[in-house]
């Protein structure tokens, strides 16, 4: 049978994904946390490097995330002390005179810290980073605002949340705040990259200026957009957003603004963008995902995206042949 009607079987995809804040783990800092369907450890050394582990341990299965200790650059496990490091492997058993068994090990995960988010790698076949997250100069440059962050957890598959950037039309019905969107997709030498550009008519406390939005996408994990045309003044997001099981995401956003505009619009548009999502929240928590839709002559941009988007499923996001033969719609 395929999945029952507003379920998907579409697998979690491949690629960079946010799984922490940066500034919530300080040095010696430790956290669980349940991605990919996954429970994991992160956690900070002494020397501030970041490691993500398997959470439970290889001994007796205590989670490595619920009273793991830092010490020096390795985790002790809260239940009888053995001590791993960044690449998983245990170094220490501090009750047994003989080394730790090479079984003693459990997975490390590729990690970026990148724009003030801890990203792993996530690969279905566990292969190595084919690409990584760029450092946005907005994010480190003094003349842009310290970002303000935002997060919300939305019952959908990650895709489903994803491929409101790539339409534009939404916008209006849903949003009803920008008219007349003229957008185009531009693709990237860099398969896991593209870029779309959007013109509109904003208002703003400043006044009404025609502005573009340009929308940098990295994977299914990370889009930044950039609003320009509004005098001089930059504002940008940064949405990360990540898988935390087939039918769950999680996002979150970081918001900066140039420090000239930050008293004039920055406080109203990080508002304006951070409850505008809460009109997607009701279309998500009731669709269904649709594996074969119904596209229209006008919908490019969606019919881009359901193309690109395979690059990142098993198999290229090709359904079985007993998926086909079930109906079931396993298919990005
Ligand atoms: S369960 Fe981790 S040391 Fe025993
Ligand atoms: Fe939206």
């Amino acid at each position: 049978m395929g999945a029952p009607q507003g379920q998907t079987d579409l697998p979690i995809p491949n690629g960079w994904f946010a799984i922490a804040w940066s500034n919530d783990l300080v040095k010696g800092g430790v956290q669980r946390a349940r991605y990919f369907d996954r429970e994991m450890v992160i956690f900070r050394t002494r020397a501030g490097d970041v490691h993500v582990l398997d959470a439970y341990c290889p001994h007796l299965g205590a989670h490595l995330g619920e009273g793991g200790r830092v010490k020096g650059d390795t985790i002790r496990c809260p239940f009888h002390g053995w001590h791993f490091g960044g690449d998983g492997v245990c170094t220490e058993i501090p009750y047994s005179k003989k080394p730790p068994p090479a079984k003693a090990r459990v997975k490390s995960w590729p990690v970026l810290e990148r724009n003030g988010f801890i990203f792993v790698w996530h690969h279905h076949r566990e292969e190595e980073p084919t690409w990584e997250i760029p450092q946005l100069p907005e994010f480190s440059d003094p003349r842009w605002t310290e970002p303000r962050q935002f997060e919300l957890k939305v019952p959908v598959h990650i895709q489903d949340m994803a491929e409101n950037n790539c339409d534009p039309v939404h916008f209006s019905f849903v949003h009803g705040n920008f008219r007349g969107i003229d957008s185009e997709v531009m693709p990237s030498e860099e398969a896991h990259f593209f870029k779309a550009l959007s013109r509109t008519t904003q208002e703003t406390p400043l006044g009404t200026f025609e502005t573009e939005l340009e929308r940098n996408t990295w994977g299914l994990g990370l889009v930044s957009v950039a609003t320009k045309g509004i005098g001089d003044a930059g504002l940008m997001m940064l949405a990360a957003t990540s898988p935390v099981d087939r039918t769950h995401t999680h996002s979150r956003w970081r918001f900066t603004v140039t420090e000239d505009m930050a008293d004039h619009a920055g406080e109203d548009w990080i508002h304006a963008m951070s409850q505008g999502v809460m009109q997607d929240m009701r279309i998500w928590e009731n669709k269904i995902h649709r594996a074969a839709p119904v596209l229209c002559e006008a919908d490019t941009e969606l019919a881009f995206f359901r193309k690109w988007v395979r690059q990142f499923y098993p198999d290229n996001g090709k359904r079985s042949a007993a998926a086909r033969a079930n109906g079931s719609e396993a298919r990005a």
